[in-house]
């Protein structure tokens, strides 16, 4: 069971040969780039040499129509492929839903009523079928494994874990309904909390281990949550982050600013690599191995209603706190297992490996429980891409034969920028699969994992989804016959109805573009947002009643492919990380002498997009280098790293464009951000002081 799985001999004997495009131009060799294609079919090569659950576009077709025809007998038909402890009743409806809040309150539940768990059937299934020994997780520690932490772990050795944790988390007075934080690194123990709070009713909130003290504060209170678990810190890339000290500054500000209080901190020890010497309190601290120590390691399970919450995760909006959005077991379980399964094609024997952290929706439903709902073998790793250098991840792939890979595109254009050298080092012919998520792929870094990573023998699935749907939304699903269009997310995944609305919410109908909506409920939506069900309305119901509002732009083309155009409100999206504008800006006016400040996005060539702040001072202060450091300070503190302004423009006492009702007009900022001149302005008649202007461009003031 230890061992590494059996390997599949090399399914091309040559580089490129039977690549459709031309062979890439190597770096420097003075050859300009060639453009990327526009269209590239399946791969032939991938067709013939595996098997499929879709065999063609036709076949795609007949089951996305079955979906949405019958959504309660297509849907109920995969879902009774789960354990149920309790059926749901049979006499009603498996979905029942109002997406209208003007008929009365938004909903939409799956199988209540009947009684399920989702750690058993990620588990215990498995495990009593006699895959016991399969193995769960390789881990991939960060760095390449100097100290000897590489491991893997069996299904049955991660159900013994996952019990002993589900019961240790019960002596620490969790029981079903209650919120759990982690705030840990990326590692087995992760999912293994997860998992185990699942296990017991428990409803688990992860927060990225990259979030500051003041945002782990917010979410502590807004979870509820009394247990914390946490790691005495981890090593990502050459950097050590001391997460036990951070984790402490939480739990005295969430007590400060929120009143709320953390009963229990529970911390594993070296959980990340090294150990630090963190302070415990008494009372409150617990090491994990005491905490476990004792621990039997089977564990009742919890049966709990599919509508009970499973995990509620903060993520980003255009306005105000993060937004804690609940998924729920039975819905989630069915949506997240079957994506995984049609989107990659997972086969029973293929190796997965998905580089999201599960701090994110990805790292959630494709980490945790998509494919171990399925009895997939997966990579977990702990590291970075860039260290110890650009090749990292195609070790990975080499060492473990992964035929599935699921990341993001800006890893991808920063590893294409590395060099290809970093790639053909190792073998990636195991690959099948290419994944992204997170933010629109642009064709270049499309091209470069197809032609470079995949050497055009593989196919790539770029799905569009958010934390919200749970699970995949629109992908370019592994099928014959399909042309994959570098940069679109192209077909509907299984029961999901898109629909384009204008701005006055008439349905766009053939080519063309619009605010994109989902029109029917699919099981793993968002079932409301934590303690503010009228926030979720307000949210994605209100401005189009009826349907959910993704909050993005889409355009139908000719063949009726689906290309995302980015989000509609201000909602940013750096390195695939989404950040709310506002909290960006709160953040920036928390300094003292700023006065104001606005940010948009402009796009950058790694990141995706990039944060801009237009910062208006106050009177008589002049923008310099230690404002500046103020403010990166600032953002480090109220959010965390990840909110790094690349471009700060000190706006004059004019300050910020405005509308008469006083209302920032981002669209000018976001012009003037991108290099935008005179010319493109368009319409500023609705600015109350049109002599901004002058100052935001140069121009001399009048
Ligand atoms: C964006 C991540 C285009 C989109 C799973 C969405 C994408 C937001 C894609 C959700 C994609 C994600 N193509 N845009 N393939 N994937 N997005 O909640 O703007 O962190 O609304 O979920 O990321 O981000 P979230």
């Amino acid at each position: 069971p230890r061992s590494l799985p059996a390997v599949s001999p090399p399914r091309r004997a040559a580089a490129s040969s039977q690549s459709a495009s031309p062979p890439q131009a190597s770096a420097g060799d003075g050859a300009a780039p060639r453009p990327p294609p526009t269209e590239v079919p399946v791969p032939a090569s991938y067709l013939e040499a595996n098997e499929h659950h879709l065999g063609s576009l036709a076949e795609y077709e007949t089951l996305y129509n079955q979906s949405v025809a019958d959504p309660d007998a297509f849907w109920s038909t995969i879902a009774r492929e789960f354990y149920w402890e309790k059926p749901w009743p049979a006499d009603a409806p498996a979905v029942s839903w109002n997406f209208d809040p003007t008929a009365g309150p938004v909903y939409a539940h799956w199988w209540k009523g009947g009684r399920t768990n989702i750690c058993y059937n990620a588990l215990d299934v498995h495990v009593a079928a006699g895959r016991g020994d399969n193995v769960a997780f390789f881990f991939e520690p960060n760095g390449d494994d100097d100290d000897g932490r590489r491991r893997s772990v069996t299904y049955a050795e991660l159900l013994a874990d996952v019990c002993r944790t589900a019961n240790a988390l019960t002596a620490a007075g969790i029981r079903a309904g209650d919120g759990v934080v982690t705030y840990m690194p990326m590692g087995v123990q992760l999912p293994t909390v997860m998992l185990a709070a699942a296990r017991i009713g428990a409803v688990h909130s992860v927060v990225f281990g990259g979030f500051s003290p003041a945002a782990l504060a917010a979410r502590l209170a807004a979870a509820g949550a009394a247990v914390i678990v946490t790691t005495d810190g981890v090593g990502r890339g050459a950097k050590w982050v001391p997460l036990k000290a951070a984790a402490d500054e939480a739990i005295a500000l969430a007590a400060a600013e929120y009143g709320h209080t953390v009963t229990t901190q529970l911390v594993v020890r070296g959980g990340g690599g090294g150990e630090a010497d963190v302070p415990m309190v008494t009372g409150r601290d617990v090491w994990w191995d005491d905490a476990l120590a004792g621990a039997a390691d089977t564990a009742p399970v919890v049966w709990v209603d599919a509508e009970d919450p499973l995990f509620c995760l903060f993520t980003s909006g255009s306005t105000g706190a993060p937004k804690g959005v609940v998924h729920t077991v039975g819905g989630y379980m069915v949506g997240a297992a079957t994506t995984f399964k049609f989107s990659f094609n997972y086969m029973p024997g293929d190796v997965y490996f998905c580089t999201a952290d599960c701090g994110w929706i990805t790292g959630h439903t494709y980490v945790t429980y998509g494919p171990l709902l399925n009895g997939a073998t997966q990579v977990i790793f702990e590291g970075i891409p860039t260290y110890p250098d650009a090749g990292r991840l195609w070790a990975i792939v080499a060492r473990y034969r992964v035929n599935i890979l699921y990341t993001a595109p800006t890893a991808l254009r920063s590893l294409k920028r590395a060099g290809d050298a970093y790639v053909t080092a190792h073998d990636t012919s195991s690959l099948k699969v290419l994944g992204t998520v997170g933010e629109p792929i642009n064709p270049e870094a499309w091209d470069w994992y197809y032609s470079v990573v995949g050497d055009a023998s593989a196919t790539v699935v770029d799905s569009y989804w958010q934390t919200e749907t749970g699970a995949h939304v629109i992908v370019p699903l592994p099928v014959a016959g399909l042309s994959l269009k570098p940069g679109c997310a192209q077909l509907p995944h299984l029961g999901i109805v898109p629909a384009l609305l204008d701005d006055n919410g008439n349905v766009v109908e053939g080519e063309g573009e619009g605010n994109l909506v989902i029109a029917r409920p699919w099981p793993s939506a968002l079932r409301t947002l934590m303690g503010d069900h009228g926030r979720m309305e307000s949210t994605y119901f209100s401005r189009f009643p009826g349907y959910y509002m993704t909050g993005d732009g889409a355009r139908r083309d000719a063949d009726g492919h689906l290309w995302l155009t980015g989000r509609i409100d201000d909602v940013l999206n750096v390195s695939g990380h989404r950040m709310g504008t506002a909290e960006v800006e709160s953040a920036i006016v928390g300094v003292p002498s700023v006065a104001e400040a606005a940010v948009v996005g402009i796009p950058h060539e790694v990141t995706g997009e990039a944060l801009y702040a237009f910062v208006v001072l106050m009177p008589g202060v002049e923008g310099n280098d230690g404002l500046r450091a103020a403010i990166t300070a600032e953002l480090r503190a109220r959010i965390g790293p990840i909110a790094r302004v690349e471009t700060l423009h000190w706006v004059g006492g004019r300050g910020l464009p405005k509308t008469r009702s006083g209302k920032i007009l981002r669209r000018l900022l976001r012009l003037i951000a991108t290099g935008g001149g005179e010319g493109d302005l368009g319409d500023v008649s609705t600015l109350a002081d049109p002599s901004v202007l002058d100052e935001l461009l140069g121009r001399p003031v009048a």
